[in-house]
């Protein structure tokens, strides 16, 4: 019998198909996360890495599609395994048996939504570009000279907005949840939910999305927070405008004023 038909038309085969997207998915949001926490390192760190993974041109976007059509196939299963599950719903005092399961199927569709809504929102913010203003996509330049988007200052500029915050933190707060669920789920449809290892699940899942969420609001607070700063280029020995000069892009006010600061403090 046909992988694909296996896969997409038996329900086995679409719970495996989740967990198999999820299980790429749940990977993709770890490897984000460890790449964003450089941010607490020294700028070069972060805005050196968004380049190297900007230079992978063509790769990259074989990457990009590769996880475009993770999440098509994640939501399309979902929404079909949903429709089957209404369908088989029994009546009367049997409902109440299924209660749990169907309230957790619920929230996870609902989180599901919200953070799809998120990753649009978040793409058109950080990758495309186009929700703020062109000050709050700076470029900058590294120790080698090599000019780069300003990826560092990009998210502190972003992140100083606390309404934008506090939709960051909901959102993560809400993946967190969907991933708790996803990875139990996960375990149990390929038959690894097995009474022993049960509560031994329950606990690393909740403890791993635990974790998981407080890696991503430390990130957001402290950028709120004005713990993360952006860079002072004089100071970190750069020279930004006058680079921004030599390649034409835009550079923040909130750069130009440090340049200026810091020009005043040197003569
Ligand atoms: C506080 C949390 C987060 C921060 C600070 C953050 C930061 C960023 C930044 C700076 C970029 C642009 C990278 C670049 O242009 O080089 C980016 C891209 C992206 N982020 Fe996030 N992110 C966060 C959470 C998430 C979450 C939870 C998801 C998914 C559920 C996600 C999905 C993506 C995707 C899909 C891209 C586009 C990658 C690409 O194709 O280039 N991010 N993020």
């Amino acid at each position: 019998m046909n992988i694909l038909h296996v896969l997409f038309k038996t329900s086995i085969g679409k719970k495996v198909a989740m967990a198999v997207t999820g299980f790429i998915l749940f990977g993709f949001v770890i490897g984000h996360l460890s790449g964003n926490l450089q941010i607490f390192a020294h700028p070069d760190k972060i805005n050196g890495y968004a380049h190297l993974l900007e230079s992978l041109g063509p790769a990259l976007w074989v990457i990009r599609l590769f996880l475009i059509v993770t999440v098509v196939v994640h939501i399309w299963v979902a929404v079909q395994l949903t429709f089957e599950n209404r369908a088989a719903r029994p009546d009367g005092y049997q409902k109440q048996i299924t209660l749990r399961a169907t309230l957790a199927s619920r929230y996870m569709r609902w989180s599901g939504f919200v953070v799809l809504a998120f990753i649009v929102y978040h793409v058109l913010h950080f990758t495309v570009r186009v929700t703020h203003g062109p000050g709050a996509y700076p470029m900058t330049v590294l120790a080698d000279g090599t000019v780069v988007r300003d990826v560092h200052s990009m998210m502190v500029l972003g992140f100083q907005n606390p309404l934008l915050a506090t939709c960051y933190l909901i959102s993560v707060g809400l993946l967190s949840w969907h991933l708790r669920h996803g990875l139990v789920s996960m375990f149990q449809s390929i038959g690894l939910r097995t009474r022993p290892w049960s509560r031994f699940l329950e606990r690393v899942s909740v403890i791993f999305c635990v974790l998981y969420f407080l890696g991503n609001a430390l990130i957001v607070v402290a950028a709120m927070t004005g713990q993360i700063r952006i860079q002072n280029p004089l100071v970190a020995g750069y020279a930004c405008r006058d680079a921004c000069d030599v390649c034409g892009a835009i550079n923040t006010e909130a750069i130009v004023e440090n340049v200026d600061v810091a020009k005043d403090n040197q003569s």
